[in-house]
């Protein structure tokens, strides 16, 4: 519709809106005039490996080695490699639900299944230790972690934290844990699984990138850092699919993670201040209830007060919303989170303000049930 020139408010991308800091584009540039445009090592320059290493120690207190790091065309592109490595036919992976449903599809790519917990904003999307263990079973292979979450922006408490790790360990299963989000965080602390223990990190992999932190969604570079057997398997399941990232795109990741911590901070600041903005808004619509997102840009309200008569489900809203309110959503059902809407506040304020508005007005036409 934008592309037609209708005036869209898009609460739907997943990614920042802000340009990537110039001193990235600079070394990116640099690196291309200076000819370094072949292939590289398929896991990795060393100076990313050396400051992807640096960084997890300095911000996650996981210690592990260059050669436990495999740098990727994205942290999507980690998850997939995760899953190839690990994941047997018929092994289940636990995911907890809202979840990305790109997991979902990544488990059955490597023919595995996913074992579903479902969690509600009663409980700020937080699984209890019953839920997790009744997930468990003989052929448990792995749980995939999302801290911050995306679609709910929910946090996950250190004592749930814990209890995954507990079971992890017990029942003798992988941790994939995305922690992608980690620098977008609003009031709480970000715990990395495999900082709780070294027998913990022997279990886990941990997944990251550049792509929210920096506004680098577009330059495909993520990384795992995972136990030396996992790691070598990743790096060769890797140099037969893909080979190396982009190689000007690792050199602008280099500066990226030297970059002082008040770039990102002040990016972290913004979406804090547009977050807070559009719960405001959307709490001002009568029929909506939405929780306080702890981290990443979305927000997940409940919207199944309007589902009824012709809107039998979110994907209905979705559309009418698109069509008569001119707002870009996703529906909840994506997510395995029906009733629901995600939308993403990595919007300007003015779009945030404009669009929850139109939302009121489409939304009062229906009235809540
Ligand atoms: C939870 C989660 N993990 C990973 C990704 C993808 O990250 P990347 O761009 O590094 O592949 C996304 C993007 O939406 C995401 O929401």
């Amino acid at each position: 519709m934008k592309a037609e020139g209708i005036d869209v408010i898009s609460f739907a991308a997943g990614e920042p809106d802000f340009n990537t800091p110039e001193p990235i584009i600079h070394a990116a540039i640099e690196a291309l005039e200076a000819g370094f445009t072949k292939y590289t090592p398929s896991a990795g320059i060393k100076d990313l490996k050396d400051v992807i290493v640096a960084k997890l120690h300095r911000e996650n207190g996981v210690d592990v080695k260059p050669e436990q790091v495999i740098v990727s065309c994205g942290a999507k592109h980690s998850v997939y490699n995760s899953c190839q490595v690990l994941v047997n036919p018929g092994d289940e992976v636990i995911l907890i639900a809202p979840y990305w449903m790109t997991y979902a599809e990544q488990i059955k790519l490597a023919g595995g299944v996913p074992k579903v917990i479902h969690t509600t904003a009663d409980s700020g999307f937080v699984p209890t230790y019953e839920q997790l263990r009744e997930a468990v079973s003989e052929r448990t292979k792995a749980i995939i972690v999302n801290s911050p979450s995306n679609p709910t922006g929910a946090v996950l408490p250190r004592q749930t934290i814990k209890e995954i790790a507990q079971l992890a360990l017990r029942h003798n299963f992988w941790i994939i844990s995305d922690e992608i989000y980690e620098r977008l965080i609003y009031g709480e602390t970000h715990q990395s699984l495999a900082a709780l223990s070294a027998e913990v990190a022997e279990r886990t992999i941990t997944i990251g990138g550049c792509s929210k932190s920096y506004s680098m969604t577009g330059w495909r570079i993520g990384f795992a850092a995972a136990p030396p057997a996992v790691a070598k398997a990743m790096s060769n399941f890797q140099d037969q699919v893909t080979s190396n990232p982009t190689s000007f795109a690792q050199k602008g990741a280099v500066a990226a993670y030297k970059l002082p911590t008040e770039t990102v901070e002040a990016m972290r600041v913004e979406f804090e201040a547009r977050r807070d903005l559009i719960l405001e808004g959307l709490r001002g619509i009568p029929g909506i209830t939405v929780p306080t997102p702890k981290g990443a840009f979305y927000a997940f309200p409940d919207v199944s007060a309007f589902l009824h008569g012709e809107f039998k489900d979110d994907a209905a809203l979705g559309e009418y919303l698109l069509t008569e309110a001119k707002v870009a959503t996703i529906p909840g059902n994506v997510f395995e989170g029906p009733g629901h809407l995600r939308l993403s506040y990595a919007a300007s304020r003015e779009a945030i303000v404009e669009g929850v508005a139109r939302l009121k007005e489409a939304l009062a036409r229906i009235g809540p049930a």
